[in-house]
């Protein structure tokens, strides 16, 4: 088992770490790019197991890449994993890589300091971005938007179901600077019985933090083009932390790994399909209930992995 280093364990606890290095052992030899580095706690795993690799990492947060730890083998540039191509014009680069991870979600440095605005659980300035390519904070974005624009956004990225009463108790009490602040108010919207399943903020939180990181369409976009940065034989592992993540990578591996669904008594194909991808994972991954355990941030994890099998 590949344990992760002190210096891991306090920026950012790896989650499902010997899967990840198995899955992407058909790139032992080659180059990966791990394009949530984090703390990087999958690319040191990576690099332990495998002499020869060879490992990009992007990271969209400058913390995260100040922190990088160094090995000759390893390359660290802050960038959004959306941009891979670009990444990948540099000359130092190969145009296709044999191996892609995507850990996504917040680290736990991200979480754990307080003035990134993350948390609800403690007084921060209301930020929550990851980094510079994000173009507002999260304070601009709940003192200046209207509140059916705030509805939605709770409704959409958190799957909210009080967004209206919170989207209208937050324009009814704005001005806010602190996460505390803005915690209270939202605990306040939500009716009493529905303050016992977790914290009454968690969802809107969530969905402050997806809207201000643009998180879904960097993933929409990155599985929409950004795949094709992989090599034939190349793998894909995705880990998501939530169903609306979930659900982009499920139904764009499908839509790249669907074979033929003509009738088999037509002479030749009618509905185009020409997979690209297949599956390695028919259901999602999960971990482990020991690692859920020690880690109770893995607790929501789903991995799902893929092979590029054309070009
Ligand atoms: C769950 S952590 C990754 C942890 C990492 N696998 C490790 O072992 O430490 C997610 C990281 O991805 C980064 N991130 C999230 N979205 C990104 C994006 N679109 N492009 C680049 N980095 C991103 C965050 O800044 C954060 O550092």
């Amino acid at each position: 088992m590949v344990q992760p280093t002190p210096r891991d364990k306090g920026y950012h606890t790896p989650v499902m770490v010997d899967e990840t290095v198995s899955w992407l052992e058909t790139a032992a030899h080659g180059w990966i790019v791990d394009g949530t580095f984090g703390g990087g706690g999958h690319s040191r795993a990576l690099l332990d197991r495998y002499d020869d690799v060879r490992i990009i990492g992007l990271d969209r947060d400058p913390d995260a890449v100040a922190n990088a730890f160094t090995d000759d083998r390893l390359f660290v540039i802050g960038a959004n994993y959306r941009d891979i191509g670009a990444v990948l014009d540099d000359p130092l680069f190969p145009d296709v890589v044999d191996g892609i991870l995507l850990d996504l979600g917040v680290s736990s440095h991200q979480l754990d300091v307080a003035d990134r605005g993350f948390s609800y659980h403690t007084a921060g300035p209301l930020d929550m971005r990851m980094g510079p390519d994000a173009n507002r904070s999260v304070g601009e974005l709940i003192n200046t938007e209207s509140e059916d624009e705030l509805a939605r956004i709770l409704r959409t990225y958190g799957e909210e179901r009080f967004a209206r009463r919170i989207a209208g108790a937050i324009v009814a009490n704005r001005p806010f600077s602190t996460t505390t602040d803005l915690a209270s108010c939202v605990t306040d919207a939500v009716p009493a019985p529905a303050r016992r399943a977790g914290h009454p903020a968690r969802r809107t939180f969530q969905a402050l933090r997806i809207a201000v990181n643009d998180e879904l369409n960097a993933l929409s976009e990155f599985m929409a083009t950004g795949i094709d940065t992989l090599a034939v034989g190349g793998r894909l592992v995705v880990m998501s932390y939530h169903s609306l993540e979930d659900r982009i990578v499920k139904r764009a591996l499908t839509k790249r790994s669907t074979t033929c669904t003509c009738p088999p008594d037509l002479p030749t194909c009618v509905c185009g399909a020409s997979p690209d991808f297949v599956l390695l994972t028919r259901k999602a991954i999960k971990p482990s209930q020991q690692e859920i355990e020690e880690n109770q941030r893995s607790r929501s994890a789903v991995m799902r992995v893929a092979e590029r099998i054309s070009a």
